[in-house]
């Protein structure tokens, strides 16, 4: 019995001893034990109540690789060359950069944590066991690196079309990547290019979505952040996310280099958090401060300043309303 299978097990949530599994299974019960803090050590909290055996309270919400796959319309399930689902992994981004990209369709690599999850300009991107989504998309583009400018952009309506779609609502997008519940961020999307920028360009787009984080690990989030969990019961479950997620983005990364942000360009300025506010651009240290006046046809911010409208293009820019800094 590997940790998986015992997983798999305590993931209902019930009671089950470890004299049943070490008979289910033909181990002895320091086998068991060794198995169960196995699991203790990716983060999970395992109870030992005597007389009653291991129990994971309120259960784990394991992806599922056939509800994921079972849940894809035909017009996603067409583009998918390959799905791998990881217990624990550096980082989903960073596992697809390593990998030969497919030259057709789309790679989609998934794990329950991470253990070098990573954010934009370097940071880290808090990623603990079965709490969130970490999902990364491979994909090889053909014409070169500028059309994507706005990709992560619109990656970023697909995302909070999905989470509509379960039913969330108090979203809105903070440019460029982040999607926030109710002001707080929610979610981070980091999208990476490798390859010929003329030519064909190899992109990986990673998405992580604070699902229900344990209290444990919040305390390294240096920001206002959130997570599903008003919406994470009944029958809400990660794997249909995932399957919502991917039923939005593998169609259009089929049609995005024809179609370009443009398309996109409405719904996010819907979706625009800081529109109309007073806000400051950092760019590694330059700072230029003006009103947020939404996105232009590529994705670039547009910023009314005292000498006039200008277009900040994606990169390393850290943007931040006015009242907030320092
Ligand atoms: P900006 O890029 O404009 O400065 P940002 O502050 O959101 O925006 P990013 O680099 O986009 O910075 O994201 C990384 C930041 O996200 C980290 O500094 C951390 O504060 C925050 N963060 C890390 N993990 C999580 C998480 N699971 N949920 C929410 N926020 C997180
Ligand atoms: C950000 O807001 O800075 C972007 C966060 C992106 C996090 C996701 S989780 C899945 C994928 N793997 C990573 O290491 N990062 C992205």
């Amino acid at each position: 019995m590997s940790a998986t299978d015992l997983l798999a097990q305590l993931a209902d949530g019930a009671f089950h001893s470890g004299e049943d599994l070490a008979r289910q299974y033909g181990l002895s019960r320091t086998a068991i034990w060794k198995q169960v803090a196995s699991l203790e050590k990716l983060g999970l909290e395992v109870q030992r109540v005597r007389g009653q055996g291991y129990q994971i309270e309120g259960g784990v919400d394991l992806l599922d690789e056939s509800l994921i796959r079972a849940s894809l319309e035909s017009n996603a399930a067409r583009h998918l060359a390959q799905m791998d689902i990881h217990h624990r992994i550096d980082s989903t981004n960073a596992e697809l950069r390593r990998q030969t990209p497919t030259a057709e369709g789309a790679t989609v690599c998934l794990a329950e944590s991470q253990s070098a999850g990573r954010g934009r300009r370097g940071r880290a991107w808090v990623s603990p066991f079965a709490s969130s989504i970490y999902l990364s998309t491979a994909w090889r583009f053909h014409g070169g690196a500028e059309v994507l400018e706005g990709l992560s952009l619109a990656v970023g309506v697909m995302v909070c079309d999905a989470l509509e779609g379960l039913g969330v609502e108090g979203l809105s997008l903070k440019w460029p990547n982040d999607i926030y519940l109710h002001g707080r961020k929610l979610a981070g999307i980091l999208v990476e290019m490798s390859g010929d920028f003329s030519g064909p360009c190899d992109v990986v787009i990673g998405i992580g979505i604070n699902v229900q984080l344990p209290d444990s690990v919040v305390e390294a989030i240096e920001q206002p952040w959130s997570d599903l969990r008003t919406v994470a019961s009944g029958d809400f479950s990660r794997s249909l996310l995932v399957a919502a997620l991917l039923n939005r983005i593998l169609p259009t990364l089929a049609t995005y280099e024809r179609e370009g942000f443009a398309v996109w360009r409405e719904r996010w300025q819907a979706l625009d958090a800081f529109a109309g506010r007073a806000v400051v651009v950092d760019n590694n240290g330059q700072r230029l401060a003006g009103e947020a006046a939404g996105v232009d046809e590529r994705g670039a911010l547009v910023l009314k300043t005292s000498l006039g409208l200008q277009s900040i293009h994606g990169g390393e820019v850290s943007l931040r309303l006015r009242e907030t800094t320092a």
